[in-house]
């Protein structure tokens, strides 16, 4: 069986993790100050929070920059619930905008078209490792005045000309799950230039403490613990290597997937993407429909997933509730996107033995 998912920890993260178990120092505490620091230079931010997971990033990023009640922040219908759920956490309106036709991430054009006098923040999703069009974005929130919240949940190492995801805007938000390019178990991560704001979020993820035992806020405990960060740091170390085998493994579909009517992921120009997902669509032009290729692959014992089946605005949770386009393109996208496994260490047999699946199926 290849799995379509395959986190790569071992025993370097083993030992690291006991070394915390075995000092008793197991709540967040110098491990998370050192991957932060760590972090904060991999990607070149001046700051970097860790946090308990991706969505209490996006929570606590979305609080500092005084997103509350009334608000508007305008999201990709195309992407995983949380990027919406975190928004309505602070009692704020995710609105939809739809998402480019070729690269699958924020549409400009949409996010433009969205823009209300309540919308206060726009949050771009690095999706799949393919990083957003940022210059057009930035263009955007700086012209109307709204705060920038890059999602960076799936992005990695991602690069926009030459710059990491995560240091264009107010702040960038991490995710560290296991099917992640790297994890530290659950956990996550704020990025940001400014040094009020990353004040706010340590205080805001840390029970709105100001100073011992004093809280001059509502918080959250959204820390992240020493075990998660020693196992975080041994992967910050591995991850070039990581999104290198990625990206190489991407390479190797986009030349031996020959099939008709099957749509390798193009790449954006002057951009690294860095394939946390390796999503092909299955065009309707194509003699096989997506549901026969699954039964195919699943047959042969190969692993898939749609990421994602449902766009946000269709969610029942959201059901007729939330504002915004309805999402034409992420709705086709839904009905035709496969990932299909890009995990670092697939061999090479196994990456010709899933292309001859997919090119020969019947
Ligand atoms: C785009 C996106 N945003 C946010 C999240 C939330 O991250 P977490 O699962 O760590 O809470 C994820 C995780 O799957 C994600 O893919």
């Amino acid at each position: 069986m290849i799995p379509i998912a395959k986190p790569s920890v071992g025993e370097d993260e083993a030992l690291a993790a006991a070394t915390v178990i075995r000092s008793g120092m197991l709540a967040s505490g110098e491990e998370v100050t050192q991957f932060e620091n760590e972090f904060s230079s991999f990607t070149g931010s001046n700051h970097a929070i860790a946090t308990s997971s991706g969505t209490t990033a996006l929570h606590a990023a979305l609080l500092a920059a005084g997103i509350t009640t009334g608000d508007e922040v305008i999201i990709p219908a195309f992407t995983f619930i949380a990027t919406a759920t975190s928004i309505s956490m602070c009692n704020a309106t995710p609105v939809i905008a739809d998402v480019e036709n070729t690269f699958y991430c924020l549409d400009p054009e949409s996010l433009l078209e969205q823009i209300t006098p309540k919308t206060r923040a726009i949050i771009p999703v690095h999706l799949f490792g393919q990083p957003c069009d940022m210059n057009a974005i930035r263009q955007i929130s700086d012209d109307h005045n709204l705060v920038l919240i890059e999602d960076c949940a799936q992005a990695h190492g991602a690069r926009y000309h030459g710059n990491s995801v995560g240091t264009f805007g107010k702040s960038g938000c991490f995710s560290f799950y296991p099917t992640k390019n790297m994890t530290t178990g659950e956990g996550g991560m704020i990025t940001t230039h400014d040094d009020a704001l990353a004040e706010h979020v340590r205080q805001l993820i840390n029970h709105g403490q100001e100073s011992k035992y004093s809280h001059t806020m509502i918080g959250y405990n959204y820390r992240l613990t020493n075990i998660g960060a020693a196992i975080g740091r041994v992967q910050l170390q591995k991850l070039p290597e990581f999104n290198r085998m990625r990206q190489e493994n991407a390479a190797f579909y986009q030349k031996h997937i020959t099939r008709n009517g099957i749509l390798c992921p193009p790449l954006r120009p002057g951009c690294e993407h860095v394939f946390h997902q390796y999503a092909i669509r299955v065009l309707p032009e194509c003699d096989l429909s997506r549901d026969r290729l699954i039964q195919a692959l699943t047959r042969a014992g190969i692993g898939t997933a749609i990421h994602y089946p449902t766009p946000v605005h269709h969610q029942p949770v959201y059901m007729g509730m939330i504002k915004g386009s309805n999402a034409p393109v992420s709705t086709r996208l839904a009905s035709e996107i496969l990932s299909i496994p890009v995990w670092p260490g697939l061999s090479t047999e196994e990456l010709s033995y899933i292309c001859q699946i997919i090119n020969e199926a019947a």
